[in-house]
């Protein structure tokens, strides 16, 4: 009897874990150093997994314990110049990075390293089974992800390294309601033109192997845009999940017939009926940028040094009333820790992100999520980008006349130009809606707005990010500070890794002079000098092109004979006007410090 129910027992698990348990992944790869030396190329392969957590347990301590999940299989060479590669492949247990309860999913990812031919190209696929039942199309069929590598030396003389496409496992959406859903790919090399298209079930694509086994055309009636990768659908079924299987491939020019890889990712929608009252989704905020709202697209990109702690807040804010965040479906780096969820305000939630990169996951990584309320509904997807190895530019406070902001202290009403250094040479960001805010103290609003993004009013040159405000604001008397979203100064390496955001209001104060009050009070104080007040000196690099667009005169140094509220003396500063070509100089400025 007994031996009879353990049999039972051991082939119920077996066909649970056979029948139901991939939920979709991806396969990337990129070369370890992309010059060219010798015959052989050592690549790096990153593989992503999910599973039914029901399969495949994970929880916070077995995440920070780097326990292991999924099946245990290989991956083989499937087409092209195989060579030894399958007689050392690579492993599909993963560590464990991400669980989620309500979503019965565990997703995990492993890093490979493997000494392969230089200019070679082959396939290799991860392909088994089988998904789970409740799909609409290739319930409980059988998987098929494969990876395009390819190390032919490029054009410009290097080794490729693949797109990488960031999602989370699993997407609620509402039934009966057509959807636009952006799926975010990235590619080291930044000159490449990366699209996606829906992988195709049979050998005639350039993987030469099915790319998606049962769940080919697994969103019937969805539309794909290839450039940017979108998707367009509507769910129709209650409950159920679609699997959606794509290649995201890149191309050297825009006009290149074939990729250069060809990368799988493959996830899930699930539907649900949307309650009859309020159902509004939940939407992550905060301090780093939530372009998402409408695209669900988000390229907040974060410079991470090897070894360095990171700490971010994901912060979410529910708008219905009665609705609690309960649950995040994520997708992170091996490594990253999660907070449980915290109420922090009236309808407002919060995680804490933590990670120390290591030296294996130089490049960038990702992080999404997706916060789940007690009525299953989901934001929108929400990802920020860690380029590991790498600095962002910090913004530098303002401290002193010889300062790096500039200016500080008291200033006429009519003062237009503003600078500010950063730590590293400064890029404008690539997103629009990166602003930098003028914030009267006495209301703790902003009085003047200027969108970093696009605003021929700001110039970034060197280290240096200016600001001209044509019709300054200002009124007599009152305080300003300055505070900046994040990004406002971007690095120049990949996705461009972003300042930290500033809030603080003292970070960059000044004074507007107020001729009513400082006529009783001058005669204590020493007018500054004429001719060569200036701002601290500024690099001598040549102003970008943007410079020609703005509008701002290059002036040489105002003469300043006036009074003013300055109480200290104004060191004198090398004068930027004498060298030649496009420089800035700044109005003089006063400090009472
Ligand atoms: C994606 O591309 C299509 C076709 O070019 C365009 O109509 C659509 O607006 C784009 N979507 C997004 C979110 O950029
Ligand atoms: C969701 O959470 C809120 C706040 O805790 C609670 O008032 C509400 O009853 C919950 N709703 C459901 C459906 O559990
Ligand atoms: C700004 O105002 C001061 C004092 O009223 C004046 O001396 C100066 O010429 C003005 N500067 C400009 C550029 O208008
Ligand atoms: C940013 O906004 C400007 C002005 O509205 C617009 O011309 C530009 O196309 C926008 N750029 C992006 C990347 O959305
Ligand atoms: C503005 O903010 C500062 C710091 O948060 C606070 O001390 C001050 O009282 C606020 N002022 C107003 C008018 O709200
Ligand atoms: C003038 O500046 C110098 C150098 O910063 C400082 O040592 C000195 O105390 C200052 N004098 C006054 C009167 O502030």
């Amino acid at each position: 009897m007994i031996i009879q129910f353990n049999i039972v027992v051991v082939l119920a698990c077996i066909s649970f874990v056979e029948n139901s348990h991939f939920r979709g992944g991806t396969i990337t790869w990129r070369p370890f150093n992309s010059t060219p030396s010798g015959s052989t190329v050592d690549i790096q392969i990153r593989q992503r997994y999910s599973w039914n957590r029901l399969a495949y347990f994970c929880d916070d301590a077995y995440i920070a314990s780097l326990g292991v999940i999924g099946d245990f299989s290989s991956v083989f060479c499937v087409s092209g110049t195989c060579s030894n590669w399958n007689s050392n492949p690579i492993y599909t247990q993963t560590y464990c990075t991400d669980y989620s309860v309500g979503g019965v999913v565990s997703s995990g990812e492993i890093y490979y390293t493997r000494t392969v031919p230089l200019n070679a190209a082959f396939s290799i696929a991860f392909n088994s089974g089988n998904w789970f039942v409740n799909l609409v199309v290739g319930s409980g069929g059988l998987w098929s992800l494969v990876c395009l590598i390819d190390t032919t030396v490029r054009a410009d003389g290097i080794i490729n390294s693949s797109p990488i496409a960031t999602t989370l496992p699993v997407i609620y959406k509402p039934i009966n309601v057509q959807h636009v859903h952006v799926v975010q790919m990235s590619d080291f090399d930044s000159s490449d033109t990366v699209r996606c298209r829906w992988s195709i079930g049979s050998t005639s694509n350039i993987n030469g192997y099915d790319e998606c086994a049962d769940v080919c055309s697994g969103v019937p009636g969805a539309v794909l845009y290839s450039d940017n990768c979108t998707l367009v659908f509507t769910l129709t079924q209650d409950s159920m999940y679609v699997a959606v299987a794509l290649q995201i491939e890149d191309f050297y020019t825009t006009t290149s017939p074939t990729p250069m890889s060809s990368v799988p990712i493959q996830f899930l929608f699930y539907g649900y009926t949307a309650s009859s009252g309020c159902s509004t989704p939940p939407a992550i905020i905060g301090i780093r940028p939530n372009r998402g709202k409408k695209t669900e697209h988000n390229t907040a990109c974060i410079g991470t040094p090897i070894g360095s702690t990171v700490n971010e807040l994901v912060i979410v804010q529910v708008y219905c009333s009665d609705t609690s965040i309960v649950d995040f479906i994520t997708s992170s780096p091996v490594g990253l820790t999660k907070s449980s969820i915290q109420q922090i305000g009236n309808n407002l939630y919060q995680i804490v992100l933590s990670w120390i990169p290591t030296a294996d996951q130089v490049g960038p990584q990702s992080f999404c999520a997706g916060a789940i309320d007690n009525t299953t509904v989901q934001s929108n997807q929400w990802c920020i980008t860690f380029l590991v190895g790498y600095n962002s530019p910090d913004l530098i406070r303002a401290t002193s006349i010889q300062g790096t902001a500039s200016p500080i202290g008291t200033i006429f009403s009519n003062h237009t130009t503003f600078s500010i250094q950063a730590t590293n040479t400064v890029n404008r960001p690539s997103r629009n809606s990166t602003n930098v805010y003028f914030n009267d103290a006495a209301t703790n609003t902003s009085v003047y707005t200027i969108d970093c993004g696009y605003d021929s009013h700001v110039i970034y040159t060197g280290n240096t990010i200016v600001f001209y405000i044509p019709s300054p604001p200002w009124i007599p008397g009152h305080s300003y500070y300055v505070t900046f979203d994040s990004g406002v100064a971007s690095g120049t390496v990949f996705c461009k890794p972003e300042s930290s955001p500033i809030t603080d209001p003292t970070f960059w104060t000044f004074d507007i002079w107020d001729p009513a009050v400082s006529s009783t009070t001058t005669t204590t104080t020493t007018p500054p000098t004429t001719g060569t007040i200036t701002t601290r000196p500024l690099s001598t690099t040549t102003v970008n092109t943007l410079s020609t667009t703005t509008g701002i005169a290059v002036s040489t140094t105002t003469t300043l004979t006036t009074t003013s509220t300055a109480t200290n003396n104004l060191t004198t500063t090398t004068s930027a006007t004498s060298s030649t070509g496009n420089e800035f100089d700044f109005p003089p400025l006063y400090s009472n410090i």
